[in-house]
């Protein structure tokens, strides 16, 4: 069992008990039910519900100051889920989830919200953080005892980018991908990261995890922010960034 959680591509070490506290409670989750999906949303939820992440309650802001989060699950048994401009739900992270389950892999705005209050979920205001943001993306990647793998990642997206913009993180193969030999997700400058189709490069290079996440990384310029994190199903679990990136791995 394994798993490894990040708090976001440049986001300060003074955050890396928020990041702790997510991996043990992914952790408590996957010894318990031996469960990957679960495990892995588990610990995104606690930075969601962490104001001091962007992710959930503590969003960067819209150019018109409202909270719009992205969010994707995604199993090695070949089922994704992932929302975009879900505005007002406390963890869209489980609205990605809840997709897993579902025909439809993806939904946007209106329609998610559709979803989501759907599924039984609240919509309620979420207030999001007027102070500059220091961290991105934050997410999760487990391992269950017999190898089954799933990823979690949750954003507020980039303080100042206009409503309705789409980053990395709920795009397959961009900001995450996982099958049945590989979980990986990306955390840093949506656009660029998806320029480059990053997790789906570095899955292609991933005889050798450390390599090719560190390759993952030098594919963009130094000063834009980009962390990877990933788990093989032959048990090598890595993470990486150019910029601080508060980092949590557990495993027996
Ligand atoms: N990496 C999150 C975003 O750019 O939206």
């Amino acid at each position: 069992m394994k798993i490894i959680c990040h708090g976001g591509a440049g986001h300060t070490p003074k955050v890396q008990d928020g990041v702790d506290k997510a991996a043990e409670e992914g952790w408590k989750i996957l010894k318990e039910t031996d469960n990957p999906t679960l495990a892995a949303t588990a610990a995104t939820i606690i930075m969601e519900d962490d104001f001091r992440f962007n992710a959930g309650t503590g969003s960067c802001l819209r150019d018109d100051g409202r909270v719009q989060n992205d969010a994707a699950v995604a199993t090695s048994d070949g089922r994704m889920g992932a929302i975009t401009n879900l505005q007002d739900f406390k963890n869209p992270v489980l609205v990605a989830r809840e997709l897993l389950d579902e025909f439809v892999t993806m939904l946007a705005g209106e329609g998610a919200i559709e979803f989501a209050l759907k599924k039984g979920f609240k919509q309620t205001k979420v207030k999001g953080s007027e102070k500059g943001w220091t961290g991105d993306t934050v997410g999760a990647v487990a391992q269950s005892s017999d190898g089954k793998i799933a990823v979690a990642s949750s954003t507020g997206g980039v303080r100042g980018r206009p409503v309705g913009r789409v980053g990395d993180t709920p795009l397959w193969g961009s900001g995450f991908y996982c099958d049945e030999s590989i979980g990986i997700l990306a955390t840093g400058v949506g656009e660029a990261i998806t320029e480059q189709l990053m997790c789906y490069r570095v899955y292609q290079h991933s005889k050798n995890l450390e390599k090719a996440l560190e390759w993952g990384v030098k594919l963009l310029p130094k000063d834009t922010g980009v962390g990877i994190i990933a788990i093989r199903n032959d048990g090598q679990i890595y993470g990486t960034s150019n910029t601080s990136m508060p980092l949590k791995i557990i495993e027996d």
